[in-house]
């Protein structure tokens, strides 16, 4: 039996631009964590995936198209080669709460594959890890930037620009962030597909508002780096405002990040895709509770606490 884990994320900068090749910063969020666990079957069983928190188990040769789950295994094992006939079954639960702009999707598939490379004593290197999930992400959200799939699987403060560039940063002064749940779903791939309808539509104002995110991802990074925690959270703001600009936040986002705001928090946006999902806040240890109690006051579902290093 072999078990693997994989954690969400959060977007500190750059959600959306980085789509159009402006640079984004991400983190690891280990708090929560994607668990996949591979076992040997009996012989003529074939592949089973247990998904149980969607309370389905199924034999991967009656998976429907596009599943997602026999996607990335059928993905992986061609990839590892382990040989004909396997005889598996593949158990996946996850912690991470789904279309809230956790990445709950790529920590998955990040899981299955790190499972079945280790069940079958493959060694799989995080880019090779992370490009198998990428294959996967592209099911879930049409067309990815690759964020998810690469801080997830290197489990590490990452600077990202799509298809160019990809750096592990070190964080000079650990900073703690509440992500904060507004109980609504936020469904990437559509929110993605209107911001390029808008794109479409208004280019030369996009592409403006686009510039501007990449420049506050740039600064970011730089500030994480310096240790500088206030113009994080500064550009944290900076970042909602330019995001409610091209229309992705939502009165629950904006009804957090105003209460964040009120409670103290040195910044405050939404992360991932927007409409829904997560808001994060930047608190001080002295902070933390007021502005979680504020946020909570304002409609949040459900905090999490963890702390960027
Ligand atoms: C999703 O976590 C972040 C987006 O920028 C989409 C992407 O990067 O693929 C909205």
């Amino acid at each position: 039996m072999t078990v693997a884990y994989a954690p969400g994320k959060v977007i500190l900068f750059g959600e959306h631009a980085v789509v159009y090749g402006r640079p984004a910063v991400a983190v690891p969020v280990t708090q929560v964590k994607a668990r996949v666990i591979v076992e040997d079957a009996p012989k003529g069983c074939g592949i089973t995936i247990v998904a149980s928190d969607l309370g389905k188990t199924y034999r991967l040769k009656d998976a429907p198209l596009q599943d997602p789950l026999s996607f990335t295994i059928l993905n992986t094992l061609e990839l590892l080669s382990p040989g004909p006939d396997l005889d598996l079954k593949v158990t996946i639960n996850s912690t991470i709460p789904i279309a809230r702009g956790l990445g709950s999707g790529a920590a998955v598939s990040t899981a299955i594959v790190k499972a079945l490379a280790e069940h079958f004593g493959k060694n799989l290197s995080k880019s090779a890890i992370s490009d198998l999930v990428y294959e996967t992400e592209k099911i879930h959200h049409g067309t990815p930037s690759g964020i998810d799939n690469t801080v997830i699987a290197y489990e590490a403060p990452l600077y990202f620009v799509k298809g160019k560039k990809m750096e592990i940063f070190s964080v000079k002064r650990p900073f703690i962030l509440l992500i904060v749940d507004t109980g609504v779903k936020s469904h990437t791939k559509i929110i993605v597909e209107d911001v390029r309808r808008a794109w479409e539509r208004e280019r030369e104002r996009y592409e403006r508002l686009f510039d501007e995110m990449g420049a506050v991802a740039e600064a970011g990074r730089r500030a994480i780096e310096d240790g500088d925690i206030e113009e994080i959270g500064r550009l944290m703001y900076e970042n909602q405002r330019l995001l409610k600009l091209i229309d992705v936040s939502s009165p629950e986002l904006d009804a957090l990040v105003d209460a964040a705001r009120r409670g103290g928090a040195l910044g405050a946006k939404l992360s991932g895709a927007g409409r829904g999902g997560n808001a994060i806040a930047l608190v001080m240890k002295e902070t933390y509770t007021r502005v979680s109690k504020m946020m909570k006051g304002a409609g949040a579902r459900g905090v999490i606490i963890t702390e960027v290093r």
